[in-house]
């Protein structure tokens, strides 16, 4: 346990039943010699299995067993499940299955997430999301999933469907790798119907299922207040990435605006169509107007609050996690908190930062934000997207060498966080 850390004895604001919890995704740590994302970062020809984890998984539950976490949220590679268009592995299904099995033993609620940036190879290159035909693969995959395994509850259909968007169909820098605004539009139109129609299919097998989609959220801020276009540019991102989906289901109607361009409105059914908001929160982003720049921003990370920068650079900003709960709770549904964690080789600073968020969880509990779980991303070292295996999210450090897991105090830390904050 970090020095300093210990909790006071006083009554916690957690109610009894709050979701403890821990989030992984299927890919960052097993990999998947048939998904789009093996062959697109050539890091992974090194270190195709990654953590070893769809071999050595049961070891690794028993970590959360350790925790203490009564919720594990991680995802099906559905490139396993569906290796090829016209087949169905079955073990790869059980395997999955033998998952929530083992979290039923241990009393850990499953939340699965059916779509975590990854796709079948055969996905990406046939029906990517801006072809039509994309929406009847996925919801062919989700069927599957529901209709087959048994004894779970909560479903994410998408993890952070605007960063597949941004990075996929206009940064370039995940699959697709396009930037071409017409077909972004087009995928988001797809992405979206694809949820609303999995959120009916979820709960005609599963009357009693909670679904959502997990958002990343971030709170944005002018590098320079003082300048009009770094406000603007705020203003525009802000209600871009923070609000136009929160609108949109509760409008049925997606309202796209940036500065100096046209208005977009695009229709899809996904109207009411949540039980829960999954908000995936890290981080807060400086903009900075700079017209020589793609669609004239510079994103910069700042350590203004003195906090400290993560070992991917990002600022470390725990009083933003209560600014985008807020902004959630304009949806009128409990709200978890689907992700949250940082990168760094300093377990202390992970500390503070759990801390850091937790309190903040706490305070809106306080304030009568209805809240209902805390997932801390993640269980141990992974693949990091865009960042290779160095970034250090875990609460068990991963020697990428043995594999073998180490605890951190991050991970102590976590364990007696959730014991004294569920005391009553
Ligand atoms: C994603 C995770 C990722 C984490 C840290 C989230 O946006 O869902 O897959 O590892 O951020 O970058």
């Amino acid at each position: 346990m970090a020095i300093g850390m210990q909790e006071p004895t006083r009554k916690s604001a957690f109610p009894e039943d709050f979701q403890w919890g821990i989030a992984t995704s299927a890919f960052q740590l097993e990999g998947s010699p048939n998904a789009d994302w093996s062959t697109w970062d050539p890091v992974l020809s090194d270190i195709p299995e990654i953590t070893n984890h769809y071999a050595v998984f049961r070891e690794d539950l028993k970590l959360l067993k350790e925790l203490g976490v009564n919720s594990y949220r991680f995802s099906i590679e559905w490139s396993r499940i569906q290796p090829r268009p016209d087949t169905w592995d079955e073990e790869a299904i059980a395997h999955y299955q033998e998952i929530i099995d083992i979290l039923r033993s241990y009393n850990i609620e499953p939340m699965v997430t059916l779509h975590h940036f990854t796709h079948p190879r055969w996905f990406l290159e046939r029906y990517p999301w801006h072809r039509t035909a994309s929406v009847e693969k996925f919801l062919r995959y989700t069927e599957k999933m529901v209709s087959t395994l048994r004894n779970v509850r909560y479903w994410i259909t998408f993890n952070e469907p605007y960063v597949i968007l941004i990075g996929g169909y206009l940064d370039g820098c995940i699959p697709p790798g396009l930037r071409d605004v017409p077909r972004a539009l087009v995928a988001l139109k797809n992405i979206f119907t694809s949820h609303g129609k999995a959120y009916d299919i979820i709960h005609r097998y599963i009357p009693d299922a909670q679904v959502s989609i997990a958002h990343n959220m971030s709170v944005f801020a002018p590098w320079k207040k003082w300048n009009p276009f770094d406000r603007l540019l705020k203003k525009s991102a802000n209600h871009f990435y923070n609000h136009s989906i929160i609108n949109a289901f509760r409008t049925g109607v997606f309202i796209v605006k940036f500065p100096f361009s046209r208005v977009v409105q695009i229709e899809v059914p996904i109207k009411d169509k949540l039980d829960f908001f999954g908000v995936n929160y890290y981080t807060r982003i400086h903009l900075r107007f700079n017209p020589f720049k793609k669609m004239g921003v510079e994103l910069r990370h700042l350590d203004i609050d003195g906090h400290g920068l993560t070992n991917i650079g990002w600022e470390v900003h725990p009083r933003g996690l209560a600014k985008v709960i807020r902004y959630a709770s304009r949806l009128n549904l409990p709200i978890f908190i689907t992700e949250n964690g940082i990168a760094t080789h300093d377990a202390e600073m992970k500390v503070t930062y759990m801390k850091q968020h937790v309190d903040v969880v706490e305070r809106c509990l306080k304030d009568g934000l209805d809240v209902r779980g805390y997932f801390y991303w993640t269980l141990i070292d992974n693949y990091e997207w865009l960042q290779g295996i160095d970034a250090r999210f875990g609460l068990y450090r991963v020697d990428f060498k043995t594999l073998k897991r180490y605890p951190t105090s991050a991970a102590t830390y976590y364990a007696y966080l959730i014991q004294s904050r569920s005391k009553i």
